[in-house]
């Protein structure tokens, strides 16, 4: 039942992931990858699947405690990422601060839901990088998302951002586009910019604590599955059948930046 095919290419390519051959309906899968981090430690990346709903989710925890969620929503071309940061109690701050970002998934940004669900690992103990490092995208999340109203984009934004309530952003182009599709405006607030908001500064340089400024929050997808490698198979007429035989790995980084009614909401950018 889970046995893979697998037919080794002519290459000296080392593939460590295999398909298993089971039913995909309604099938849902967890793979637990170890990935190193930029800073050289290992960090355990979760990955599930649910080919059901059509979803991906991955998570990992930085080495700074962060928990960072990842959700890719197929049926509705939507992705959220999260970010849990551990507070710092001593400066007044909660036990932790979320932060919501969702924005429009791409065709082909990461490998489909039904894919991912049969993927297995051959060696669980190998600490794996990205085999391509993808450049950092830069996203400007002006629009406030109300998270009640918000199951009309996706299903799954509610789960994941219901703890980041004050703190879920869009950007205004997404805004846009799922308006022209029909979604009601109610759930969308679109926040003040640098450019309405005269000497909005980052909050790299704004000293006061409680002055608004334009925070930036960036993280990484340090490790996944971002496309299918195909293996050609040559019959006794040499004809050539192409399968699955694995994946790609990327990583990407992503910078998020938005308004802010108060630096104290963005104490790392005063760290870095
Ligand atoms: C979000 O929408 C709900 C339901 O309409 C409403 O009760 C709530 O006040 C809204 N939240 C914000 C921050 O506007």
């Amino acid at each position: 039942m889970m046995s893979a095919r697998f037919v080794s290419p002519g290459s000296f390519r080392v593939i460590f992931f295999l398909w298993a051959s089971v039913l995909s309906l309604g099938l849902s899968s967890e793979l637990k990858v170890k990935v190193r981090l930029p800073d050289g430690r290992i960090t355990e990346e979760l990955l599930e699947a649910d080919s059901e709903r059509d979803s991906i989710t991955l998570e990992y925890r930085q080495t700074d405690g962060t928990l960072i969620t990842f959700v890719a929503d197929f049926k509705q071309d939507v992705k959220i990422f999260r970010a849990l940061i551990l507070g710092e109690l001593e400066r007044g701050q909660s036990q932790y601060q979320a932060l919501c970002f969702i924005t429009r998934l791409g065709h082909n940004e990461i490998i489909p839901s039904e894919s991912m669900a049969r993927l297995r690992q051959k060696n669980p103990h190998t600490v794996r990088t990205a085999e391509e490092k993808r450049p950092t995208e830069t996203f400007s999340m002006n629009v406030a998302v109300n998270v009640t109203l918000a199951w009309q984009l996706s299903a799954l934004i509610y789960n994941t951002c219901s703890v980041a309530r004050d703190a879920t952003y869009t950007r205004e182009a997404d805004m846009r586009h799922w308006l022209d599709t029909g979604t009601e405006g109610s759930m969308f607030e679109t926040l003040p910019q640098a450019v309405e908001v005269p000497g909005l500064q980052s909050c790299r340089s704004v000293n006061d604590l409680w002055q608004p400024c334009s925070c930036t929050y960036s993280m990484r997808l340090e490790w996944y599955p971002c496309l299918l490698k195909y293996c050609r198979n040559k019959d006794s007429l040499g004809h050539g059948a192409s399968y699955k035989c694995g994946i790609k790995s990327c990583s990407k980084g992503y910078d998020f930046t938005y308004y802010t009614p108060h630096k104290q909401l963005c104490l790392w950018e005063e760290e870095t």
